[in-house]
């Protein structure tokens, strides 16, 4: 018996074929596809994550942490779009996977992306809570602290998880609420999501537009602060450390390339879309850093709502305000997207027979995957309950970061294996684009290992995810089935 039956292949043919199966209309263009992006995009990480990533690893300096993760994703970014343009195909990472490396990295991808849809969920209703609590507060209405507080704490300094006795339960209503909607056939439609792009875009213009003249300067020195002796904490270090949790801010792009059965022109679009909300999230990302460090002293951001906050400390309540209803919109719909996408992957993976087949049962009434969706939504509303911000964030980092370092590496895979199909976007600069992609997710990895913690939650999560392979799936692997 050789190791090469786990790396079994899914004809392209094939993919291709299931995926035309759901006869979805091309109906979305260019710009459609780069507001798809944007509202995937803009959540947590820019309203509470770079706040807080600013206070407690680079200070001002978390704008150069902006620009080394942009650039990680702009090459990752390169890759999604050759491959989305060569496959055209729901399923994303995952079927590029079980068409090019094979069924184990399929799998290993699916179980990532658990990080990356799953995981990033529950982090986004964390940030959520923060400002919905913060919101319902200007009214008058206090939720009591244990009941807005995450069951485990870490402790930066010395690496340990205590139990704070709390439960954060708004953040697991606001999954909760997201799962209902989701069994019941509701979806974000292209005018819901145009319109929540609108408001986020508009709150973080006028944020910066007119933050931009409370600043002081004085609160940018020193720009870089001093290491304190602890890896990770400032310093260059710190920059490096801070791009690591940054970059859960750029999450999401991806999702553009999962739209390419319903774009206009695939082949054109969706590079177009991939590369050009980057681009409108990253210089937005750096103009809210600087304005943000450059507004309150850095060492006062590690709160639930910074950037309301912020504008607080310069007497702005009504800018405050807006901007709770722009936070609390915008991360809504990022939550209810990456719910989405992470029961059709478990969906997709239970039809391939790499999952239970109890996740790929279609309600008869509502025609949603129900089973699925009421599972995958209780324990990830259970994870935003109890786990703070800093843990998610980071093993969501972790998770997409080794991803997007494996769709680089498919790519040069392919250049080499199947150099003759037709591939309607090429990254430029080949091999040294897709090299550097890898090399810059290793070194963003790098930065993360000063958090132990969750690297140690990180390598205890693949050892689990290599075992169900093992136990469960590739016995019950359909394809390998029909060999
Ligand atoms: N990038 C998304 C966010 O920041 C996941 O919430």
């Amino acid at each position: 018996m050789s190791f090469s039956k786990y790396l079994i292949k899914k004809p392209i043919h094939q993919i291709q074929q299931e995926s035309e199966k759901g006869e979805l209309k091309r109906t979305l263009s260019a710009a459609n596809l780069v507001s798809l992006g944007i509202g995937c995009i803009i959540g947590a990480g820019i309203f509470v994550m770079t706040g807080q990533a600013a206070a407690q690893y680079a200070g001002p300096a978390i704008i150069l942490s902006f620009v080394i993760a942009g650039l990680c994703c702009a090459f990752a970014g390169l890759c999604y779009a050759e491959l989305a343009s060569m496959l055209p195909v729901s399923g994303s990472a995952y079927s590029y996977s079980y068409a090019s490396l094979g069924e184990l990295f399929a799998w290993i991808m699916g179980w990532l992306l658990l990080l990356e849809y799953g995981v990033a969920a529950s982090t986004v209703a964390v940030g959520w809570s923060g400002y919905l609590v913060s919101f319902l507060g200007n009214f008058g209405i206090v939720i009591p602290v244990w009941l807005t507080t995450p069951t485990l704490e870490l402790d930066l300094t010395t690496h340990t998880i205590t139990n704070t006795g709390g439960f954060n339960l708004p953040a697991m209503l606001g999954i909760l609420a997201m799962t209902w909607l989701l069994v019941t056939g509701v979806k974000e439609s292209a005018t819901v999501n145009n319109v929540i792009v609108a408001v986020k875009l508009t709150v973080v213009l006028l944020f910066v537009a007119i933050g931009i003249f409370h600043v002081n300067p004085e609160n940018w020195t020193p720009f870089i602060p001093e290491n304190t002796g602890v890896d990770g904490q400032y310093g260059w270090s710190g920059i490096l450390r801070g791009a690591g949790v940054v970059f859960f801010a750029y999450v999401g792009f991806e999702a553009v390339s999962t739209a390419a059965q319903e774009a206009r022109n695939p082949k054109r679009d969706v590079p177009i879309g991939i590369l050009g909300s980057l681009l409108v999230c990253t210089v937005l990302y750096m103009l809210v850093a600087l304005v943000l460090t450059g507004l309150v002293p850095y060492d006062t951001l590690n709160v639930p709502d910074p950037i309301a906050k912020a504008v607080d400390a310069i007497q702005l309540p009504w800018l405050s305000f807006l901007i709770k209803i722009g936070a609390i919109a915008g991360l809504t719909s990022v939550m209810m997207v990456l719910l989405y996408g992470q029961t059709r992957i478990f969906y997709t993976m239970a039809r391939d027979g790499l999952m239970p087949p109890a996740f790929a049962k279609v309600h008869p009434k509502y025609q949603t995957p129900w089973i699925n969706t009421i599972l995958v939504g209780s324990i990830i509303g259970v994870v935003a309950a109890t786990t703070p911000i800093s843990i998610l964030g980071d093993l969501v980092s972790l998770g997409t970061l080794t991803a997007f370092a494996i769709i680089c590496f498919t790519v040069l895979y392919l250049r080499k294996k199947e150099p003759n199909m037709a591939r309607p976007f090429t990254v430029p600069f080949s091999p040294y684009f897709p090299i550097l992609g890898i090399l810059f997710c290793a070194y963003l990895i790098f930065g993360l290992l000063s958090n132990p913690v969750t690297v140690q939650f990180y390598i205890v999560y693949l050892a689990i995810g290599v075992a169900v392979y093992f136990a469960y799936s590739c016995k019950h692997s359909k394809l390998r089935a029909a060999q």
